[in-house]
């Protein structure tokens, strides 16, 4: 992307001026925007071949979230999400990170775990060392199922062994493939690699090798991101209250302990990082099932479930917050690679490796873990979502064209975002221009 991501006014346009804007911005052909608009984008004969029974397509909205700067660097993110507010509060939160910098991000290499489940094996603890003393073999065994990953500099890189003294089916050896998948998410690659030492495994332990499949705890596949919110950036107002932004800082400091201390607020301040996470997760045509999984494991991983993120006071008084978390996407292969609209995606965001990808997505989810607490610990939520939801539910009572703009407002006046007053008010409406 060769400007900037701030984009102010952007959502005021019109889809296709914004979408000419986003064009200009990422460098997009004819055809990479008609497949934002749809027309070029994916086809039943195409999706015949990514899954079964195939009879149609189902679409999501794309919006692009503006004022990303992660690592020094201008990013525009496209979102693909039903949930009105998500984008405009990445977006707004991306602001509020700006103007201190914006989101510093790193991660580990893409290291996946393959498991092997070792069942019937007469010496469990002797096992366990003879396959450490054969880890050089199993390696170079697991690195000759996929010769390509291997000349581009990935591959099995290291073995594990656990055993468990107790299950329901008795003890059993658990071996882990440790594999480095560059910039595929690598499910098949590991999976293969895992079905390859099958043999080896049985043959080293006189066990009976069960299950063999990735681990979607991807605990060796991290990615952080970490941001600095001056004080000053969180003073506004609201309803005619100024909150001043020390007292901003405090109150999502304290919004954070709730979730730091109770599971029933982790789960959601959670599901508010997910937000952003799965929708750039989707629209570059990642599992999102395996993050998601991904995610709540890593966040019960002490045996408790907490925050992924933390937010704190500097000593300053500004705030600071911390996002991390298994982030398994690839930017090749599977949907990436078949769905037109990933790659289309991708370049918006000029993202040049699957760790890059990995990056800005939890940048997403701590922007989008910010716009939420923010606005849950000083107005509440519901203001901010009001004219939003209210478009929604003027559509689903029908509402079409400007109906949709106007009667939503007429809801938000109000303050009753409920389905049948909007049917109420787009009969009243029918009823007056027949009668004119
Ligand atoms: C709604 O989709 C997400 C929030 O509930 C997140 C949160 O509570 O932190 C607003």
């Amino acid at each position: 992307m060769s400007q900037t991501s701030r984009l102010p006014g952007l959502y005021k346009q019109p889809v296709e001026e914004r979408l000419a804007t986003v064009a200009t911005a990422s460098d997009l052909t004819d055809e990479e925007q008609a497949v934002l608009r749809g027309a070029m984008g994916l086809q039943t004969d195409t999706a015949d071949h990514m899954i079964e029974n195939v009879v149609g397509i189902h679409s999501l909205p794309l919006g692009v979230a503006t004022n990303f700067l992660v690592n020094g660097r201008d990013v525009l993110v496209p979102m693909a999400i039903e949930e009105p507010s998500v984008v405009a509060g990445a977006s707004f939160a991306a602001r509020l990170a700006r103007a201190g910098g914006g989101f510093h991000t790193s991660s580990t290499p893409s290291h996946m775990i393959g498991q092997m489940q070792v069942l019937d094996v007469p010496n469990p603890h002797v096992a366990r060392f003879e396959l450490m003393e054969q880890k050089e073999r199993l390696l170079e065994l697991a690195n000759q199922s996929d010769p390509l990953i291997i000349k581009l500099g990935g591959g099995a890189r290291d073995i594990e062994v656990r055993v468990i003294d107790e299950s329901p089916a008795g003890p059993m050896l658990v071996v882990h493939l440790i594999y480095d998948t560059l910039d595929a998410m690598g499910a098949n690659t590991v999976n293969t690699a895992a079905e390859a030492l099958t043999p080896s495994v049985e043959e080293i332990t006189g066990g009976r090798v069960l299950l063999r499949i990735l681990s979607n705890l991807a605990d060796r596949r991290l990615a952080r991101a970490r941001c600095l919110v001056p004080a000053s950036a969180l003073t506004f107002e609201s309803d005619g209250r100024t909150f001043e932004g020390r007292e901003v800082v405090g109150r999502i400091v304290e919004a954070y302990a709730f979730a730091a201390a109770d599971p029933y607020r982790a789960t959601t301040h959670n599901k508010g990082i997910m937000n952003g996470v799965d929708a750039v997760v989707i629209a570059t045509g990642n599992d999102w099932r395996a993050i998601e999984a991904g995610a709540h494991a890593y966040a019960a991983r002490n045996g408790s479930y907490i925050p992924l993120s933390q937010w704190e006071r500097t000593p300053d008084g500004d705030l600071v917050g911390t996002l991390e978390m298994p982030m398994a996407v690839g930017i090749v292969g599977g949907a990436t690679r078949v769905h037109p609209l990933p790659k289309v995606a991708l370049k918006i965001m000029g993202v040049q490796t699957a760790r890059e990808l990995a990056e800005i997505i939890v940048a997403v989810g701590l922007a989008q873990n910010l716009a939420a607490v923010r606005a849950l610990a000083t107005e509440g939520i519901q203001r901010g979502h009001m004219s939003l939801h209210a478009r929604q539910v003027a559509i689903a009572a029908g509402a079409t064209g400007d109906e949709i703009e106007s009667v939503a407002a007429q809801l938000v006046k109000e303050r009753t975002i409920r389905l049948d007053r909007a049917q109420e008010i787009l009969s009243q409406r029918v009823s007056e221009s027949t009668s004119q």
